[in-house]
C-alpha cells in the first residue's frame, strides 16, 4: 500500500473504506479516548484520512495534529472540518526516516498501519513511539488476523457466500498469496493488507517501549464480512484489535 493507492482512493474514500467510527457500536474507542483526553493535552491523529475522528478529538484536546500520507485526504479533511479551530494538518509519511512532528501527549492511530511491507511497518511503529512523550498514551486499532481466519473457517464450514470465496489461483499467484498469508498480509479488495495477531502486537509495542494498558476487541456485525450471513450467526463476531499503551521510556 503506497501513497499513490491512498491518493487514488481519496475522492471515493467514503464508499471504498470501512468506517470504524460508525461501526464501533459500543463506542469502545471513543471511551478509551475520553479516558485519557484533557484540554491541556495535544493529540496526533496518525493516518487521519478524511478526518472522521477529528470531530471526536477536537473538543477533547487542546490541539489536534491531523496527519496523513495522502495530500488529497488531508485536503478533504481540512475542507470538511474548517469549523474546528484547534486542528493543524500535516502531510507526513509515518514510515519515513525522520519526522518533524513535535512529541505529543496522545497518539490515536486507527487502521493506518496496513502496509504489507515489514520495513514500512517497523518504521511506522518506531515513529509512533518517537512522536509520543514519555508517559504519553497510544490508542492503536488494527485489523485482526485471528478474525480474518475465523471468517474463512466459518465460511467454509457453513458454505456462506460460496461464489465469493471460491477463488482459483494460478501457481505463481498462489505461492505469493501463501507467502503473504504467513506474514499476516491478506487480500482486502485485491490489496495485500497487514492483519495482526494479539501477541504479535504486544511484542511490537513492547519493542518500542510501549507498555500495554488494555487489549479490546472492536466487534462488528457479520454483514461486514458476508453478503448473506446466516440468521443464527451472532457470537463470536468479526473484530479489529484495539490496544492502548503508555510509553515508558
Ligand atoms: C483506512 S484509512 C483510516 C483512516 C482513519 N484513521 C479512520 O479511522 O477513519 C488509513 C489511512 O492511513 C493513511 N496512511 C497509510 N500509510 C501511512 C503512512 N505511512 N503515514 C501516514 N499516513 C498513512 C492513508 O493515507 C489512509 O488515509
Amino acid at each position: 500500500m503506497q501513497r499513490q493507492y491512498w491518493e487514488k482512493i481519496a475522492p471515493a474514500y467514503n464508499e471504498e473504506i470501512f468506517d470504524v467510527l460508525q461501526n464501533d457500536d459500543k463506542a469502545i474507542i471513543r471511551s478509551a479516548i475520553k479516558r485519557i483526553a484533557s484540554p491541556r493535552k495535544t493529540v496526533i491523529d496518525a493516518g487521519c484520512a478524511i478526518g472522521k475522528w477529528l470531530p471526536v478529538l477536537s473538543p477533547l484536546f487542546k490541539k489536534v495534529i491531523a496527519t496523513d500520507i495522502s495530500a488529497k485526504n488531508l485536503a478533504i479533511a481540512e475542507k470538511t472540518h474548517v469549523h474546528l479551530a484547534n486542528i493543524e494538518y500535516c502531510r507526513v509519511d509515518m514510515s519515513a526516516g525522520k519526522l518533524k512532528l513535535p512529541p505529543a501527549d496522545v497518539i490515536v492511530c486507527i487502521n493506518a498501519i496496513l502496509s504489507a511491507s515489514l520495513k514500512k511497518r517497523q518504521a511506522f511503529f518506531h515513529n509512533l513511539s518517537s512522536c509520543l512523550k514519555k508517559g504519553g498514551h497510544l490508542i492503536l486499532v488494527v485489523p485482526s488476523l485471528e478474525s480474518w481466519l475465523l471468517t474463512r473457517i466459518i465460511q467454509h464450514q457453513w458454505k456462506i457466500d460460496k461464489e465469493l470465496f471460491s477463488e482459483r489461483l494460478p501457481g505463481i499467484e498462489a505461492v505469493k498469496r501463501y507467502r503473504d498469508i504467513r506474514q499476516g498480509n491478506v487480500e482486502i479488495d485485491s490489496v495485500a493488507t497487514k492483519h495482526y495477531l494479539k501477541e504479535e502486537l504486544h511484542l511490537l509495542l513492547s519493542k518500542e517501549h510501549m507498555e500495554l494498558t488494555a487489549v479490546k476487541k472492536i466487534e462488528y456485525g457479520w454483514n461486514t464480512e458476508f453478503l448473506k450471513p446466516p440468521k443464527w450467526l451472532d457470537q463470536p463476531r468479526p473484530w479489529d484489535w484495539m490496544m492502548t499503551a503508555i510509553k515508558n521510556k
